[in-house]
């Protein structure tokens, strides 16, 4: 009997960790933990309740107030905000466009770190972000950084987009890079690689390659857990 790891799935928008990450928790039986929307939501709020997604303190002392709830649904993972099922309002542009300064704030971090924990407390968990294997779970027994070239990965959320946005492939670019900018230079729990995370690039491998190499590197690493405790 192996014994239940966490894993850490960081890296920069459109590689493909959340995909990835549902899938290896499908196959490993494990809870898929994607804070990714979590930050979404408190943007969706705090824009919805007319604090401007720059205001660090304001949006930060607003998400002291809300209770994230992530559940298991039918077609993925469904985010309730204080009790309110907001999943199918969090992929917009606005959203994207706003929740980089929303995840700068301190007041927000803490509270999406705290929540975070919490959820992985009984390991078993695979969860995909920013900072998860550098700081809200630096113990996790495997941490993968996922990448991919950023033109892939305009090209694989540019696939995603509904025809209607108007968004061409080059505007879409530039605005997963300014977002991965913004993520990379804040000064709370930038984007990084953890020193002891396994480096992945992604560009021109499957969904299942990706997947498959995850849950690889899993059971490995719960073997090694599993000797360690005995
Ligand atoms: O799906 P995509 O990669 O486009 O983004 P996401 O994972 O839904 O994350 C949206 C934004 O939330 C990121 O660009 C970060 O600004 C923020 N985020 C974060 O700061 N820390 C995390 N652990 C996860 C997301
Ligand atoms: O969560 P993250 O922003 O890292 O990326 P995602 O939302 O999981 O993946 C972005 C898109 O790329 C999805 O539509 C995936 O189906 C696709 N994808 C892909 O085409 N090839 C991969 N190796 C991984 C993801």
């Amino acid at each position: 009997q192996l014994s239940r790891i966490n894993i850490a799935i960081d890296g920069p928008a459109g590689a493909g960790k959340s995909t990835v990450a549902r899938l290896a928790a499908k196959a490993l039986h494990y809870i898929y933990v994607d804070t990714g929307a979590m930050y979404r939501a408190v943007t969706l709020k705090a824009l919805e309740a007319g604090i401007a997604s720059d205001d660090e303190w304001n949006v930060g002392l607003f998400a002291q107030k809300l209770d994230i709830v992530l559940l298991p649904g039918e077609d993925g993972q469904r985010v309730l905000v204080n009790g309110e099922d907001v999943t199918s309002r969090l992929r917009s542009l606005e959203i994207n466009r706003n929740v980089s300064y929303v995840a700068r704030s301190e007041g927000v971090r803490s509270r999406m770190a705290e929540l975070q924990r919490l959820m992985a407390q009984d390991k078993g968990v695979v969860m995909d972000g920013r900072d998860i294997g550098t700081h809200v779970l630096p113990g996790a027994e495997l941490k993968v950084f996922l990448t991919a070239s950023p033109r892939e990965r305009a090209q694989r959320r540019f696939l995603e987009l509904d025809p209607a946005s108007g968004i061409s492939l080059d505007q879409l670019e530039r605005e997963i890079e300014e977002r991965d900018r913004l993520d990379r230079e804040r000064e709370i729990a930038p984007l990084v690689q953890a020193a002891d995370a396994n480096l992945l690039d992604s560009t021109g491998m499957s969904i299942e390659q990706v997947a498959e190499q995850i849950v690889r590197w899993a059971v490995a690493a719960a073997s090694t857990n599993s000797a360690e405790e005995k």
